[in-house]
C-alpha cells in the first residue's frame, strides 16, 4: 500500500461516526484490489478455453490440445494435416509443452509491464492532481481495456487491451489503497492494507467463477469473461466522479475549506477540529519531503530499497502466479477436462480467500516473521510434493500409454492421462501451497515494505514496491510455460529452491516490524549486524524526522500489546532451521529414490 501523509495511530480516536461515505469509499478502494485480482485470475481460465484457442491460436494451442477436433476441421490439407497430427502426437506425449507459446505468454504478461510503468508515476500524479481524477482515469482505462479485450478480433487487439488495462492497474493499485486509507477513520487505516490483498483474492475467485460460467457459452464465453473487468472499472470511474477527493489531498493542494467540508461530511459530525489540525500538520511535514526518490537511493535508506525490491521478487518467485495464471493449463496438462480444470481453479481461489482471512487475524498477533517462515516451509513442502508427484505419475502414465498404443487399445494421438486420484492429490497439495502463500507472503509482501519506509521515502518506496511486484509478475507470466516445457517437473523444485532461500533470508536477515513505530523500525536497521553495513549513519538527518509520523507511520505498527505473548523468536528460528535441514535431507533421499 502506498503512503501519503499519515495522521493518528491505531489508538487515536477522533470524533466521528460510521457514515454512508465510508462504506462507499471502502467498496471503491476494494474495487482497485478486485480489479488486480480479476485480471490476474481471469486470463488463465480464458487461455484454457477451446473457443479462445480456436480464435487466436488455432494452429498451435488448439491443434495441440484438441487434435481430433482440429483434424476434423482441417480434413483436406494433406501433408499439412498429417504433420499436424504428428505434432499433436508428440505434444500428447509431452504434457509439459502443450501450452508453450511466447505470444500466449505475452497476452498474459503484457498487462504487468504497463502497470509497472504507471505505478512509478502514479504517486506523483496523485499528489499533484489529486486522488479523485487519478481514480477516474484508472476506471476509464479499465473500461477501455476490458472493451478492447472483449471485442478483440486478433492477438494485437488482445494485447493492446491488456496493456490499456495494465495502465489502469498500475494507477489504481497505488492510488486506491491510499485514498481508502486517507478517507477511513484513523483506527481503521491499518486494516485497509490487508483489505486490499483480500480484495485481490476475491477478484481472483470471482474470475474463476465467471470463467466457469462462461466456458459453456460458445463461442463467445471468453469475451464475456474478459469484458466483465469493465464492471469494477466502471464503479471506480463513477466513484471518481461522485466521491469527493480526500481531505489530505485537498490540503496538499491548498484547498483548506474544501478539505474541512469533506472531513465533516465523511465523519458525520461538525467538530472535526482535532483531526483536521493533525492532517494539516502531517501534510505540512510531508510537503517538506521534496525528493522522495532521491532520498530512497541515499545510502541510509539502502536497506529499505533492497528489501522492497527483494520482497516482491521473492513474493513472485514463490511461483504463486504460475499457479494463479496457469492452473487451468496445468490441470488440463494432467488430463483433466476443461470444465474440471476450471472447477479446480475455483477451489484454489476459494482457499486463497479463506487463508487470506486467516492472515487478517494473525498478522498482528503472530508477527510478520513467524508467518513468513511458517508459510515458506509450507510452500516448500507443497512444491516439492507437486514436482516429484508429476515426475513419477507422468512417467507411469507415459509408459502405460505407449503400451496401450502398441496393443492397439488407444490411438497414437491419445493424450497422457494420470489417474483421477492423482489429479485430486495434486489439487489438494496446490491448495496447501496457496494457503501457505495467502497467510504469509501474499499480504505481508504488501505490508512489510511499507512499514519500513520512513516519511522521507514513503511515496517512492510505495511506487517501487508496486512496480517491482508488477515487473516480477511480468517475468513469471512471460516465462512460466516455457520453463515448464524445458524444466518439466523440475520447475516446481526451482520455485521451492527460491522459497528455501527466502525463508532462510527471513530467518537470518529480516527484522520483525510488528509493534514497532517508525523510530524503532529505523533504529533496528541502523543497528542490525547485516543491514547497518548498507546504511551509513553519517548522513542521516533522522532527528529531523517529523515526530507525528512516528506514531502514525503505519497504524498497524502501533498495535503492540500482543508482543509478550510471542514465543522467543530465537527458539522459533532454531526450530525452523532444524526442520529445513531435516527436510532438505529427506528431499534429496526422496528424489534419488525416484531416480533409482
Ligand atoms: C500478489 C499477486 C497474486 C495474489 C494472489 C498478491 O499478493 O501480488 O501477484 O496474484 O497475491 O493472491
Amino acid at each position: 500500500m502506498a503512503g501519503g501523509p499519515v495522521v493518528g495511530g491505531l489508538n487515536k480516536r477522533y470524533n466521528g461516526r460510521s457514515t454512508f461515505y465510508i462504506y462507499f469509499v471502502v467498496i471503491l478502494g476494494a474495487c482497485a484490489g478486485l480489479l488486480l485480482g480479476y485480471d490476474n485470475g481471469v486470463i488463465g481460465g480464458v487461455t484454457a478455453m477451446a473457443d479462445f484457442q480456436l480464435k487466436f491460436f488455432e494452429d498451435t494451442l488448439y491443434a495441440h490440445n484438441h487434435p481430433a477436433e482440429y483434424l476434423a476441421m482441417n480434413p483436406g490439407q494433406g501433408v499439412e494435416a498429417a504433420q499436424q497430427a504428428q505434432l499433436a502426437d508428440q505434444e500428447a506425449a509431452s504434457p509439459y509443452c502443450k501450452y508453450d507459446d511466447q505470444i500466449l505468454q505475452l497476452v498474459v504478461s503484457s498487462l504487468y509491464l504497463a502497470a509497472a510503468a504507471t505505478s512509478v508515476f502514479a504517486a506523483h500524479w496523485a499528489r499533484k492532481f489529486g486522488r479523485k481524477p487519478m481514480l477516474f482515469i484508472s476506471g476509464v482505462l479499465f473500461c477501455v481495456g476490458a472493451g478492447l479485450q472483449g471485442g478483440a478480433v486478433d492477438v494485437g487487439m488482445l494485447v493492446a487491451g491488456r496493456v490499456v488495462l495494465g495502465l489502469g492497474v498500475g494507477i489504481a493499485s497505488l492510488v486506491g489503497p491510499v485514498y481508502n486509507a486517507e478517507m477511513a477513520p484513523a483506527h481503521l487505516r491499518g486494516a485497509m492494507n490487508v483489505l486490499f490483498q483480500l480484495a485481490v483474492t476475491i477478484g481472483i475467485l470471482a474470475a474463476g467463477l465467471i470463467n466457469y460460467g462462461c466456458e459453456h457459452l460458445h463461442p463467445w464465453g471468453w469475451r464475456l469473461s474478459l469484458a466483465l473487468a469493465a464492471v469494477p472499472g466502471a464503479l471506480i470511474a463513477l466513484g471518481g466522479i461522485v466521491l469527493p477527493d480526500s481531505p489530505v489531498s485537498y490540503i496538499e493542494r491548498g484547498h483548506m475549506e474544501k478539505a474541512h467540508k469533506v472531513l465533516v461530511r465523511i465523519r458525520g459530525v461538525d467538530n472535526v477540529d482535532e483531526e483536521f489540525q493533525d492532517i494539516i500538520e502531517a501534510a505540512r511535514l510531508s510537503s517538506q519531503i521534496k525528493h522522495p526518490w532521491r532520498n530512497l537511493f541515499k545510502s541510509q535508506y539502502r536497506p529499505q530499497l533492497i528489501i522492497s525490491l527483494l520482497f516482491m521478487l521473492f513474493q513472485q518467485f514463490t511461483g504463486i502466479n504460475a499457479i494463479i495464471f496457469y492452473a487451468p493449463i496445468l490441470f488440463s496438462s494432467i488430463g483433466s477436462s476443461d470444465t474440471t480444470s476450471l472447477i479446480n481453479t475455483v477451489i484454489i481461489g476459494a482457499v486463497n480467500v479463506l487463508a487470506t482471512l486467516v492472515a487478517v487475524f494473525l498478522v498482528d498477533r503472530l508477527g510478520r516473521k513467524f508467518l513468513l517462515i511458517q508459510g515458506g516451509v509450507q510452500m516448500i513442502i507443497a512444491e516439492i510434493v507437486v514436482g516429484v508427484t508429476l515426475k513419477k505419475e507422468f512417467e507411469k502414465a507415459s509408459s502405460s500409454r505407449l503400451a496401450n498404443i502398441a496393443a492397439g487399445l488407444v490411438s497414437a494421438d491419445s493424450p497422457l492421462v494420470v489417474p483421477d486420484a492423482v489429479a485430486i492429490g495434486v489439487l489438494v497439495v496446490i491448495c496447501v501451497f496457496i494457503a501457505g502463500f495467502a497467510w504469509s507472503w501474499g499480504p505481508i509482501g504488501w505490508l512489510y515494505p511499507t512499514e519500513i519506509q520512513p516519511l522521507e521515502t514513503r511515496t517512492a518506496g510505495a511506487s517501487i514496491n508496486t512496480a517491482s511486484n508488477m515487473i516480477f509478475t511480468f517475468v513469471i507470466g512471460q516465462s512460466f510455460v516455457t520453463m515448464l516445457c524445458s524444466m518439466e517437473w523440475g520447475v516446481f523444485l526451482f520455485f521451492a529452491g527460491f522459497v528455501i532461500t527466502m525463508t532462510l533470508w527471513t530467518i537470518f536477515l529480516l527484522p520483525e516490524t510488528k509493534g514497532k513505530d517508525l523510530e524503532n523500525t529505523f533504529r533496528t536497521f541502523q543497528t542490525h549486524p547485516f543491514w547497518s553495513k548498507f546504511s551509513r549513519v553519517n548522513d542521516i538527518h533522522h532527528n529531523e524526522l517529523p515526530r507525528i509520523s512516528e506514531e502514525g507511520a503505519n497504524p498497524k505498527q502501533a498495535d503492540a500489546p500482543m508482543a509478550e505473548e510471542m514465543p522467543n523468536p530465537k527458539v522459533i528460528n532454531q526450530a525452523f532451521l532444524l526442520m529445513l535441514t531435516k527436510l532438505s535431507k529427506a528431499i534429496s533421499a526422496w528424489v534419488s529414490l525416484g531416480q533409482a
